[in-house]
Formats: structure tokens, C-alpha cells, sequence
């Protein structure tokens, strides 16, 4: 068999159609797996309706970048020791690539990279383990990576993971955190990696309903998402000593986060969506801002990626929490589903579906 269904991006702002296309042959450090389970994100609804990251001129294009599936062949290439830590019918979870269009995960076989990969712990199952690759990598480096990718635009916050270089001397109970947009996937994931990191105050703010959750999760203080007085709330808390704040969601306009940043520190702050920084807000940051636009893509990020993969599948099975599917297309038969998911996610809607590709 050479050739594969695929679901596929063909026209901007329409919706997946069933092609066909070739299976891929592993090269490099690559794992070809026969793809079991993979995601349905926000990023990919923009990727479909929105055209994002140019994907236009790449088309057709393969979306969903959270991967687990099957190993079925390595790579001539591959080191004895990635071959042995992922042999041949392994059940594995890796992050597609942005720079292969037809790399994503809604078709029977892909590529993976075997160095930013790790086998699916055995306490979930491959539609679980979906939830993990593209969230968990994304906060894990919004709050501890250095790196950045290009001109080094896409670092995080560089607090030093405990073990990485710096955190010999980097004082974690002392250090006050805030994550806006708590109540999101990456925001509960962020606050758990920010507890493992042993920070000792993280401030998140969230719909109040799910603040008992997050408390469990490891905030220390949640504050309402929806508050007129949310920045003088959290300034109670943190006087004017805030300088690490990380933001899942605020999008456009960056007054919010960057208002809660120390006026006479110099304040830190990563983001996954883009906006910009309201100039007379910055102004009244006599200690400076430095920001950054995440990109949670593992060859962004090397060194840390190293490490995340390394121990995600140990975080899992001690009970990391990646804030749970909400449905389970079953099959990529079911076009109409997968395209239903995304028009939810487009409308408005925060439900996450999963598609169980093969069983
Ligand atoms: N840059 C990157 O590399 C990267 C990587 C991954 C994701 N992302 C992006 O990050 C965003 C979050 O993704 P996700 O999958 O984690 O989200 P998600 O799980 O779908 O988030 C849903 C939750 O967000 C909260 N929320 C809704 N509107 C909000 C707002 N205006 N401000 C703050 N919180 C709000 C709500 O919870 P509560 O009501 O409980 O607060 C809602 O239940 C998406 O836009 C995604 O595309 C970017």
C-alpha cells in the first residue's frame, strides 16, 4: 500500500474534504506511525477558516498537531537508541510539525520526529493522550523556556526548570506567577507545571465555577476572569511586585497583563495569542517589559523539549490533569463531524473533540 485518506484542508474557509495521498517515508530522526488518535484545537479551526501561518500557499494541508499512534517504521537513519526506546508497535504521542503541511494528524499514517516524542503512558488511553503534545509542550516552554526559535522570538517566561542551567539559585518559594486564563486547557496545565516547578504563589484568573478545580491543580489564589476591578485585585495580592505573568487568552489587546506587571520591576510576559501592548500602559513600566509570542513547537524549543518529553509520560502517570475531551469522532469516515467540530469551535464554543483515527 502506498497510498492513504487523508482529510484535507484544500480551499481556505471550507470545509476538510477526504483525499488521497502518499504514505510518507520516515528520513532523519522520523518515526513512521499508523495514526490512532488525534486532536481537534482551536488553532486548527483558524488554520481552516482563518488561513493562519499562510497555510494557503501550502495546500493541501493536513491539520489537527496532536499526534499519538503506532510505530510501524523508523527511519533508516534513526540512532540505536531511539529505535530501542521506540520500537516497532509502541504506542507513541508527539507534536506534528509545522513546517510539513501534510504532517498533521487527520489521516491514516504520518511522520513524527522520535527526539520530541514519548510513548503513551499506560494509565490513559491514545484519545486521552491527545490532550497532552501540543498544550502541554505550549505551557510547559511559555513558562520555563529561554530558547525561542527564529531571532529568538518565540521564548517564554526562562524561569529555569528545576535541574536546567540557573536553578541552582533561582529562589521558587518566593516567586509570585500569574496565569490569566487559568480556566483554559493550557492554563490548567501551566499551573500544574508551575506547582512541579515548586513556585510558591500562582495567581490565576477564571470563571469562578471552576475555581475549586484549579485550587486542587495548585493555585494559590483564583480571581474572577469577569471582575471589573480584576487588575487592583490581583495588585492586592502582589503589591508591585509581579514580574512573571503568562496568558493563555487575551488576545488584541494587552492592557490586562501587562497593568499587573511590577510598575518599577522588570516584568516578564508570555502569551500564545497576538496583541499589542497599549503604549501609555507601557509607559508606566519604568523597570521594563520584556514579551514574548509563544510557539510551542518542540524544535523551538530544543533543550527544554528534551526534557519535556523525557518525563511528560511520568507527569502523566502521577496524575497530570489535561483538562478533558468533550467528544470522540469515531473515524476519519466522519468528514462531517470533524468539520462540525471546528464550526463549533469557530461559533464561539470551548468543546474539544478527539478523533479516534484507528483502534
Ligand atoms: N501559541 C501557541 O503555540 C498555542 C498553543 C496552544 C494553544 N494556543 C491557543 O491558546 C488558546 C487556549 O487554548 P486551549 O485549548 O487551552 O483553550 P480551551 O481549553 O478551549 O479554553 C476554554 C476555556 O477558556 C476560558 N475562557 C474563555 N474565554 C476566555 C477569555 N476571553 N479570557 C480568558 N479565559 C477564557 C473558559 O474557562 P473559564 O470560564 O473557566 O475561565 C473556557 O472554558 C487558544 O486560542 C489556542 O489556539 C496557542
Amino acid at each position: 500500500m502506498t497510498t492513504q485518506t487523508a482529510i484535507a484542508l484544500t480551499t481556505i474557509a471550507a470545509p476538510l474534504t477526504k483525499i488521497q495521498l502518499p504514505i510518507p517515508a520516515p528520513k532523519d530522526n522520523e518515526l513512521l506511525i499508523k495514526m490512532t488518535a488525534s486532536a481537534i484545537a482551536p488553532f486548527d479551526q483558524k488554520l481552516r477558516d482563518l488561513g493562519l501561518f499562510n497555510i494557503g500557499s501550502r495546500l493541501p494541508a493536513v491539520l489537527t498537531y496532536d499526534l499519538v499512534g503506532i510505530v510501524s517504521k523508523h527511519s533508516p537513519e534513526l540512532s540505536s537508541t531511539l529505535a530501542q526506546k521506540f520500537p516497532i508497535g509502541a504506542h507513541v504521542m508527539a507534536q506534528a510539525s509545522l513546517f510539513n503541511p501534510v504532517g498533521g494528524g487527520l489521516q491514516e499514517y504520518t511522520v513524527i520526529d522520535a527526539r520530541f516524542s514519548a510513548l503513551v503512558p499506560k494509565n490513559i488511553d491514545d484519545v486521552e493522550a491527545a490532550l497532552f503534545p501540543i498544550n502541554g509542550f505550549t505551557s510547559f516552554a511559555g513558562l520555563f523556556s529561554s530558547e525561542g526559535g527564529p531571532e529568538g522570538k518565540h521564548h517564554g517566561l526562562g524561569i529555569p526548570f528545576p535541574g536546567m542551567p540557573g536553578s541552582s539559585n533561582f529562589n521558587y518559594a518566593n516567586t509570585t506567577l500569574a496565569i490569566l486564563g487559568g480556566g483554559t486547557r493550557c492554563g490548567k496545565l501551566a499551573i500544574q507545571f508551575a506547582k512541579l516547578a515548586g513556585i510558591g504563589t500562582i495567581i490565576t484568573t477564571a470563571g469562578l465555577n471552576g475555581a475549586a478545580e484549579l485550587k486542587k491543580l495548585g493555585a494559590t489564589h483564583v480571581v474572577d476572569r469577569h471582575a471589573k476591578d480584576l487588575v487592583s485585585q490581583v495588585r492586592s495580592l502582589t503589591g508591585d511586585g509581579l514580574v512573571y505573568v503568562y496568558d493563555t487568552m487575551s488576545q488584541g489587546d494587552f492592557a490586562l497583563p501587562v497593568s499587573i506587571l511590577s510598575n518599577s520591576k522588570k516584568g516578564y510576559f508570555s502569551h500564545l495569542l497576538h496583541g499589542k501592548i497599549d503604549e501609555k500602559v507601557l509607559e508606566s513600566k519604568k523597570g521594563g517589559v520584556e514579551e514574548w509570542q509563544m510557539n510551542g513547537a518542540s524544535g523551538f524549543h530544543p533543550k527544554l523539549a528534551e526534557l519535556f518529553w523525557g518525563k511528560i509520560g511520568g507527569w502523566i502517570e502521577g496524575g497530570l490533569n489535561g483538562g478533558g475531551v468533550d467528544g470522540v469522532v469515531e473515524g476519519l469516515g466522519e468528514v462531517g463531524a470533524i468539520n462540525k467540530a471546528m464550526d463549533g469551535l469557530r461559533d464561539g464554543g470551548f468543546e474539544r473533540w478527539h478523533v479516534r483515527v484507528s483502534s
